[in-house]
């Protein structure tokens, strides 16, 4: 079964999704594809990327927004107008498509519901110019990603995996509890194997190095800072239910963790660091394209 995922999560996490993501990893890719690309968003949710790199890239291009949840991709049709709308840009149905029009051409985006637990030969990945994905990879295992990895030929843009790197400021003794009991959580079964976690990035560049792909990555981390009271509180919030879950002979020492970092939140008086890497593959034989 995939793992549910709200909507009103995603949303709220989207500023610091974009905010995060490398800038120079997407002009990389950007100077890769070819005109008027096709791309793939694997566990597209509501199409947060896609409203992040559309812009970077430019010109006209294709999308699939592909996910296992319908109510999400419905989401995502609305979200995508509502923020074309935003900027002054006018968006018309066509068949099963929206399309956003632009200066500087049509962006056209489908949806496909597709279970990426499925064989992947079944998404014919490489029919498109590029795969990308958004804080999809920590979710999957490393058999997943060996299969994705000997599937694929075209560049692969994966954003957003957790590294682990992650920082509370002021520090706490309990943190290192709290995120050793979450990090178990983000490793259990999600529907696509054991999950890799903060294991990701590695598990990645492992997996299609093998391949004879080439890699370049960056850090992309979520820097919350305490005006992003609605988020720090969120992350608290979830990082102490799920340690409270993990260690619950802590369950006691955890809650009064959860109390504190809550307090410091309203005074405006926590910041967070969230650990993630950007990664983009090029596929064997590709050279990376000069920088401009
Ligand atoms: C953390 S969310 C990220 C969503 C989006 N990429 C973003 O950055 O906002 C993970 C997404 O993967 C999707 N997902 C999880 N397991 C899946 C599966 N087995 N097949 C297809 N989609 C899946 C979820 O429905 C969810 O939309």
């Amino acid at each position: 079964m995939p793992e549910h995922f709200d909507a009103d999560w995603l949303a709220l996490r989207e500023p610091h999704d974009a905010a995060a993501r490398s800038r120079a990893l997407a002009h990389t890719l950007a100077r890769a594809l070819p005109p008027r690309p096709a791309l793939i968003d694997l566990g597209a949710g509501t199409g947060s990327l896609f409203r992040w790199l559309a812009p970077i890239l430019r010109g006209p291009q294709r999308w699939t927004l592909a996910d296992a949840d319908p109510a999400l991709l419905a989401r995502a049709f609305t979200a995508i107008a509502a923020w074309a709308a935003a900027r002054g840009l006018a968006t018309t149905i066509s068949g099963d498509a929206l399309l956003v029009h632009t200066t500087q051409g049509a962006w056209r985006v489908e949806a496909e519901i597709v279970d990426l637990a499925a064989p992947l030969a079944g998404l014919r990945l490489n029919r498109h110019d590029a795969v990308v994905c958004s804080a999809l990879l920590d979710l999957v295992s490393a058999d997943w990603l060996a299969r994705l990895a000997a599937t694929l030929k075209k560049p692969l843009l994966a954003c957003l995996s957790v590294d682990g790197r992650d920082v509370l400021r002021p520090a706490h003794p309990l943190d290192r509890t709290v995120f050793a009991g979450f990090r178990r959580d983000q490793q259990r079964a999600k529907g696509l194997g054991v999950a890799l976690g903060p294991h990701a990035p590695a598990a990645l560049h492992a997996a299609f190095t093998a391949r004879g792909f080439t890699l370049r990555s960056a850090a992309s981390d979520w820097r919350i800072s305490p005006i992003s009271a609605d988020m720090l509180d969120m992350l608290v919030a979830s990082h102490a239910e799920v340690a409270a879950c993990r260690i619950p002979d802590r369950r006691a020492a955890i809650r009064t963790w959860a109390a504190l970092r809550a307090r410091q939140i309203d005074r405006g008086r926590l910041a967070m660091r969230i650990g993630h890497r950007d990664s983009l593959a090029l596929p064997p034989g590709t050279a990376w394209p000069e920088e401009t």
